[in-house]
């Protein structure tokens, strides 16, 4: 695997420990269309094949897409599941073949975006040391934040990072080793609340005090908005709506502004390194 800067190829990650539900897939999603509709070509892996959320998603835009005979953007996607070998040994050179024949699979793509499961897998770790980009999404509460760091109640200051914070390390120490590539680690805010709370602002302060320990950046992603659950059936995006007639509320129109701020804040340090070669 060759850095970006080589064959225009990013990989995209989004990944939480344990707990479900904070918005890798949906984000996951949004993401591989926002890069399509820009005009990328995309590759898609779901590592969390079992589960298969994304893969799920993008099954139901293909059904969509012949059922209403629209033309839907689609990615060039891979669902790819863990070894089910016994010895630990075996399982771990298994994944590493997989990954690697899935990533020259998709190789003629400008982009890569995988969706890992929230388990601590050693697919997943691989498959995050192959990245340029990991995207955290946190749900805005101190429960959530627990799970990637340990926090001091009233400094707000790390207490010590979690294994999953250790984890990102390591891989960042690995993709370093093999291709001296860096690894650009962001951390999302979704489903903020639009009201004004003492949690929401304990949480931003918390943030940017950890963002400056742990080397993250930390971005808004999206409000708590009912849309999101509702388009999972139809695969569609928030892209889409518009584009297939589908009446736009106010709400979508913010949304979309959402989607397109956190698509620009992604994507700067690459911008601005193709600028670098360019000039
Ligand atoms: N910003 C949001 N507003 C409302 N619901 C959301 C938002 N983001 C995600 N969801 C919903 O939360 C649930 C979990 O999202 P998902 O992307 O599957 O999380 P994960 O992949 O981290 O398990 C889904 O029902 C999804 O529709
Ligand atoms: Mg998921």
């Amino acid at each position: 695997m060759t850095t970006k800067s080589q064959n225009k190829k990013a990989l995209h990650y989004r990944f939480r420990k344990r707990k479900g539900g904070s918005g890798k897939s949906t984000t996951a999603m949004h993401i591989i269309v926002s890069l399509l509709d820009m005009g990328f070509k995309v590759g898609s892996i779901d590592i969390d094949a079992r589960q298969g959320t994304l893969s799920r998603y993008i099954e139901n835009r293909t059904q969509y897409a012949a059922d209403k005979k629209v033309k839907l953007l689609m990615s060039d996607h891979v669902p790819l599941l863990k070894s089910e070998e016994d010895s630990f040994e075996k399982a771990k050179k298994e994944d590493e073949k997989n990954f690697k024949e899935t990533l020259s699979k998709l190789e003629r793509n400008d982009f890569i975006v995988i969706d890992t499961p929230g388990s601590d897998m050693y697919l997943s770790h691989y498959a995050h040391s192959y990245a340029d980009t990991i995207i955290t999404p946190l749900n805005d509460s101190f429960v959530d934040l627990d799970v990637m760091v340990h926090i001091n109640r009233d400094s707000l200051e790390l207490d010590k990072p979690s294994v999953y914070a250790n984890r990102i390390w390591e891989q960042k120490k690995h993709k370093a080793l093999r291709e001296r590539g860096n690894i650009d680690w962001i951390v999302l805010r979704n489903r903020l609340s639009n009201i004004h709370s003492t949690n929401k602002q304990k949480m931003e302060e918390a943030l940017l005090k950890l963002s400056k320990r742990l080397a993250f950046r930390c971005i808004p992603g999206f409000s708590e908005r009912v849309i999101f659950r509702e388009m999972f059936l139809s695969g569609l995006t928030l892209l889409d709506l518009k584009a297939l007639g589908l009446p736009l509320q106010f709400s979508h129109i913010a949304a979309k502004q959402e989607l397109r701020d956190l698509v620009t804040a992604i994507s700067a340090p690459m911008l601005a390194e193709k600028m670098k070669v360019t000039f």
